[in-house]
């Protein structure tokens, strides 16, 4: 029960407006089940940190040297969650929890370590690279000289073209990591790539942070110079960024972080990263990561048990990607099927799709928010009877009772 519940409420006293539309939030995400990969749910530890006073907190700069006075708390709450953050990812040399977002953890990074103007090399959108890997329609794109490499057509980093791409361009700056990619990255084949024209290699861990921190699928620590990665995805955190550097690169991306593209940090988020990171430190956050991924690769087989194709044939992370080509249905038409029937999911680019990116030809799956939830391997086999049976055009409602049983079975953190 939350204070929205109540009638004591101030937000529902003060604002009735805004508190049924949260109070609908609540219910939507309590009736459907969250199959977009880059979203979870995070503990109601979390979101009491985020919602704390200290959100009112101005502390600009770094702890204990702040451009504000009365940071000595702000101070604390920062440097917990670093600490924390270094522990879970053993053999990181400095973190920077200040990034707002991925996106701007990655703007950071870029201006950092290719400096305005200079040049980087990242994965495609249309491979299954993100905006903030240098496409022309983000600021990554716009700031930077960009080139992008895609994937082969069994949808692989093809590191012969990374190779190729690198050499002709000569970047600062190499990026590896994706948002639908769902193999496991060759960090060190990166690192040497990057090496022979000597570029620092940034690894974007965003989606399988929380499977990298629980050492379930192989992390870039350690090898890339630099990793980025958000905290409200696999790594079941609140919304953010987060920089892991190597000393020798820390202050570069510090002053890049701020002053270079934030002002003051959200504390209230940096307060829910410490509490997250501090649950993720716990054994059974392992427990749960190995289920995450484990149920990804039981949905890809029990998808294509029913016929369905995935791009690269299965998944070593918590993404899956289908592929509908072969199918008489497009990604959006099965996401709006989909919601009909109570599941959350994102029509996506396939490579090579030939669908443009309101359409597409994909649909991209993630098992982190109901494994979160508690499901195991017969809720998951159900969902995949659900997911074809709309593929294939089945009526949606006929799949709400089976979706409404699992959510109150299942119910929310
Ligand atoms: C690989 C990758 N990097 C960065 C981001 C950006 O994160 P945000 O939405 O927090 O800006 C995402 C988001 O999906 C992502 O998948």
């Amino acid at each position: 029960m939350t204070h929205a519940d109540t009638n004591q409420s101030p937000l529902r006293t003060q604002d009735p407006e805004v508190a049924a539309w949260l109070q609908r939030e609540d219910r939507r995400q309590g009736n459907t089940l969250t199959l977009i990969a880059s979203e979870n749910h995070c503990s109601s530890a979390v979101r009491e940190a985020t919602s704390t006073r200290i959100t009112d907190k101005y502390a600009e700069g770094y702890p204990n040297r702040r451009y504000y006075g009365g940071c000595e708390v702000a101070d604390g709450i920062e440097e917990l969650a670093r600490q924390r953050a270094m522990q879970l990812f053993a053999g990181a040399e400095d973190a920077n929890v200040q990034p707002h977002s991925g996106t701007t953890a990655n703007l950071a990074a870029l201006l950092a370590l290719a400096g305005p103007g200079g040049r980087i090399v990242g994965m495609a959108l249309k491979a299954g690279g993100h905006l903030s890997h240098g496409h022309d329609k983000s600021h990554t794109g716009m700031v930077f000289q960009a080139r992008q490499y895609g994937v082969d057509a069994t949808g692989r980093i093809d590191l012969d073209e990374v190779r190729r791409v690198v050499n002709e361009h000569q970047p600062k700056v190499l990026i590896a990591g994706g948002s639908s990619y769902a193999r496991n990255i060759d960090y060190k084949a990166f690192a040497a790539i990057a090496k022979e024209v000597g570029a620092f290699l940034l690894a974007d861990i965003a989606h399988p942070a929380g499977l990298m921190a629980a050492g379930v699928v192989p992390s870039p620590i350690g090898i890339a110079d630099v990793v980025t990665m958000t905290t409200h995805k696999t790594l079941r955190g609140p919304r953010g960024g987060m920089i892991l550097a190597r000393k020798d690169v820390a202050k570069l991306i510090n002053s890049a972080v701020f002053p270079g593209s934030q002002g003051g940090p959200l504390m209230q988020q940096i307060a829910g990263k410490a509490v997250a990171f501090g649950e993720a430190l716990r054994p059974e956050f392992r427990t749960y990561q190995q289920k995450v991924k484990d149920h990804a690769a039981w949905l890809a087989e029990c998808l294509m048990a029913q016929g369905l194709d995935i791009v690269t044939g299965g998944t070593d992370n918590h993404i899956v990607l289908v592929d509908l080509r072969r199918t008489d249905v497009t990604g959006a038409a099965v996401e709006e099927r989909a919601l009909a029937a109570g599941l959350s999911v994102n029509k996506n680019a396939i490579p090579g799709d030939p669908r443009p990116p309101m359409v597409t030809s994909g649909l991209r799956l993630g098992t982190a928010a109901v494994t979160t939830r508690g499901f195991g391997r017969d809720q998951i086999k159900s969902i995949a009877d659900v997911i074809t049976g709309l593929v294939r055009g089945a009526d949606p409602e006929r799949f709400r009772p089976t979706v409404q049983g699992l959510c109150e079975a299942f119910p929310l953190p």
